[in-house]
């Protein structure tokens, strides 16, 4: 099959990565949240090719991508019905749903969990990919762990040179990873890891669901195992602002600028109204975050403004936070996370 990326003449021939699938081998492909680093699910020879190539630690589970929501049953035993409404509600989507996995699945792809977590990727090359492939894919995001995710395909060509085969589908949607949820004794739903989908997007549509965040509570659920470690982590030291009054996080910002050792390469990751009232920017590399009202964007373009901090050899990045709320919030986790927090 040959895929048209929108106008252009440039034609993706996914036969030919799908075949490297059926082989038992691995492929890096676009998403709209980030770029995926992919294994035929059910052959765990494959699947352990990907924790060597990221250097992954064995503990931390892979999603397992589907074509379409009939694909559900070669995966997983029966859903409760709160499952599949949630399911159904955001697939295809920035949505990974924890289900009790059946024996098709090789313990290598849960870490050993009898629970698989699932999504649909909302990307027509990734469906087109998936179905040729003929089988569920496994992927993490494609960058070495630790290590921001890939947002465009020349991020993961920076990352893993041309040892593996990508393919080349341009910039990610969202630019943050899927929301990753679990569904206890079909009331609660359980925010796992945070991601494209807020907590406020999954309670409108859910109303009259309870919804939590694990981990920041006392709670028998724990947040993803991926969460647990460094992650998104740039070269650079990163300084963060609290969110609080433009004026006052525009003074912040200033007075750090003004006491830093001038030699040190500076980032500065603001907003168009915080840019607006910097004094000391000569020298600085300026990366325009978007709005403060607008916390979905400034996560859209958080990854690649890392990768490209490294690749400048940036010494010290200075940001602010968000309202913890929507994407603020994730926006928030991420930025803490990235600064080793
Ligand atoms: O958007 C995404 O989710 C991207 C694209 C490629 O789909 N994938 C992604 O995968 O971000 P990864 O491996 O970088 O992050 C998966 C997260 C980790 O925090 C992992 O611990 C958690 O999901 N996870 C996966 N399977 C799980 C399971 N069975 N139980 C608990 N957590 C799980
Ligand atoms: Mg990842």
């Amino acid at each position: 099959m040959l895929f048209y990326i929108k106008s252009t003449i440039k034609t993706i021939n996914l036969i030919k990565f799908a075949t490297i699938i059926k082989t038992g081998g691995i492929v890096a492909f676009p998403t709209e949240t980030v770029y995926g680093l992919g294994a035929n699910a059910f052959n765990p020879i494959a699947v352990q090719k990907i924790y060597d190539a990221k250097r992954r630690p064995a503990d931390n589970p892979l999603i397992v991508h589907l074509a379409d929501i009939t694909w559900l049953d070669i995966v997983a035993n029966k859903l409760t019905d709160l499952e599949i409404k949630l399911f159904k509600t955001f697939s295809p989507g920035p949505l990974t749903l924890l289900i009790p996995k059946n024996n098709n699945i090789p313990n290598i792809v849960t870490a050993g969990s009898k629970l698989v977590g699932v999504r649909i990727p909302n990307h027509k090359i990734a469906i087109d990919f998936i179905h040729l492939s003929g089988v569920p894919i496994a992927a993490p995001s494609a960058n070495i762990s630790g290590k921001p995710s890939a947002t465009h395909h020349k991020h993961v060509i920076n990352a893993f040179g041309n040892s593996i085969p990508v393919i080349k589908g341009g910039a990610s949607k969202y630019g943050v990873e899927s929301t990753v949820v679990k569904v206890e004794n079909d009331k609660i739903i359980y925010i796992l890891r945070q991601g494209a989908i807020s907590k406020e997007d999954i309670k409108q549509a859910f109303p009259n669901v309870k919804i939590k965040i694990a981990g920041d509570e006392i709670s028998s659920i724990k947040a993803s195992p991926g969460t647990r470690y460094r992650h998104y982590a740039p070269k650079a030291k990163i300084i963060i602002v609290p969110y609080t009054q433009v004026k006052q996080m525009a003074e912040e910002i200033n007075n750090i600028l003004n006491s830093i050792n001038p030699k040190e390469k500076i980032a500065l990751f603001c907003s168009k109204e915080l840019i607006r009232l910097l004094k000391n920017k000569k020298k600085k590399i300026v990366y325009n975050i978007g709005s403060l009202q607008n916390a979905k964007e400034a996560l859209s373009k958080l990854y690649s403004n890392l990768i490209d901090s490294d690749n400048q050899n940036i010494d010290l990045i200075i940001t602010h936070l968000y309202p913890d709320t929507g994407s603020g919030l994730t926006y928030n986790e991420r930025i803490y996370r990235a600064g080793g927090k």
